[in-house]
């Protein structure tokens, strides 16, 4: 089968020719039929998985497939069923639970690559950039009526943007901003606070054409540009719910200034890409009863509730654009998803044909996304 593969840090990613995976105890093998390209995966590729992911390896986070076969001690998922493989697998310890991305980051929901995390690594190595691949039991979905259509291997960034909106407790009727709602984290959080009720979304972002498409979608969105911290807090005005899916900026302005739009009792929740520090000011926490939260990735039974809202028509996936590529230029797949963000995510079909011109004339013709400083276009949650 083929694959993309990672040999080190900062090779390119190359197709590979590898044997097909077979099912071992506790795994599914799964014919992959749809793989979101995450905007940031030639980061990733470039300076190396964080956490110290074994290379070689198939990169690759989440996806849709097929199951082919099935492992010993695994139950309830049959031959034929198509489901998402996650890519979190968590530890079995209930004491001290940990958890890691396959086939992308070595790190744990502590930020730090243990000898448990190692060792699982050795065993769930492989990503799901590839035809096929064997994927643990544990961290795969079962999506009654999915067919692994493209558009369905958005479900995994949906389903991040949904448990940060769950953290934060979002309830019909709340006011939302969204931090980098230009971004794909962004712009699916703006797709979920409309279809959960949201009364008044504020997408906060640099790039006016994808604001503009943002604001298109429903009267309740309102572009606000991202400036300096006192012009954007204003102009986004007191708001329930911040949403700050920004990528990695230079400085923590445009985070604090959707911590200054929050209002009393209100609530930010942290699940970009930001490196940088925050000062918190006591007082004002205190005082306005503000609730600050972090979330990382999600839990399968949201990934579910993602998928039957979008099964029950409450929610559109096909609302957002998306770009299909095949297996046979890592590299323009790379280059493409770097440079379409939230107006064009794009999609790996193992099966499919090559990368589509058309598809990559249309996304240059888009807006194009503006590096930081560093020459860097995004980071890695
Ligand atoms: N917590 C989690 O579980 C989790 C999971 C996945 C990803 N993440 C993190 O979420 C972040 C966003 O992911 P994504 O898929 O949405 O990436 P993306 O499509 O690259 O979006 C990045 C967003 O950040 C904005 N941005 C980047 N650099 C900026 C700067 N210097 N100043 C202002 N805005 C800037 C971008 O604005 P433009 O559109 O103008 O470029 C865009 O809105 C990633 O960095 C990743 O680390 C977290």
């Amino acid at each position: 089968m083929r694959a993309w593969m990672l040999d080190g840090p900062g090779a390119p990613l190359r197709v590979a020719e590898l044997d097909d995976p077979r099912p071992r105890t506790g795994g599914v093998v799964l014919e992959m039929l749809a793989v979101h390209v995450p905007a940031y995966t030639d980061v990733v590729a470039q300076a190396g998985p964080r956490g110290g992911v074994p290379t070689p390896l198939v990169l690759g986070v989440g996806g849709l497939g097929r199951v082919l076969a099935v492992g010993e001690d695994v139950f309830g998922i049959a031959v034929g069923e198509v489901v998402a493989h996650i890519g979190l697998l968590t530890s079995d310890d209930v004491v001290a639970p940990e958890d890691f991305l396959t086939g992308w980051t070595g790190i744990g929901g502590r930020g730090e690559r243990t000898p448990t995390i190692a060792a699982m690594q050795q065993r769930w190595r492989d990503g799901t950039f590839a035809e096929r691949v064997h994927a643990p039991a544990g961290a795969v979905v079962r999506l009654p009526g999915a067919t692994g259509a493209p558009h369905e291997a958005l479900l995994g960034w949906f389903a991040i943007a949904a448990e940060a909106l769950d953290r934060a407790g979002l309830t019909a009727g709340h006011e939302v901003a969204v931090l980098g709602a230009t971004g794909q984290l962004g712009t699916v959080g703006v797709h979920l606070a409309l279809a959960r009720g949201a009364s008044r979304v504020v997408a906060v972002g640099r790039n006016p054409a994808q604001l503009e498409r943002l604001a298109a979608l429903d009267p309740r969105v309102r572009p606000v540009p991202l400036v300096d911290r006192e012009v954007t807090a204003a102009a986004i005005g007191e708001v329930d719910v911040v949403l700050d899916a920004l990528g990695p900026t230079p400085s923590a302005e445009p985070t604090l200034a959707g911590l200054d739009a929050v209002r009393p009792g209100g609530v930010i929740v942290l699940v970009g890409g930001v490196r940088q520090d925050l000062v918190i000011p006591y007082g004002v926490i205190m005082r306005r009863r503000l609730r600050l939260l972090g979330s990382w990735m999600f839990r399968r039974e949201t990934l579910l509730r993602v998928w039957r809202q979008a099964a029950a028509g409450v929610l559109d996936l096909r609302a957002v654009p998306l770009h299909t590529v095949g297996l046979d230029d890592p590299a323009a797949a790379l280059e493409l998803a770097a440079t379409t963000g939230g107006s064009g995510f794009v999609v790996l079909v193992p099966g499919g044909a090559a990368t589509r011109a058309s598809d990559r004339r249309q996304a240059r013709g888009g807006p194009d996304r503006q590096p930081d400083a560093d020459g860097s276009v995004a980071g890695l949650g």
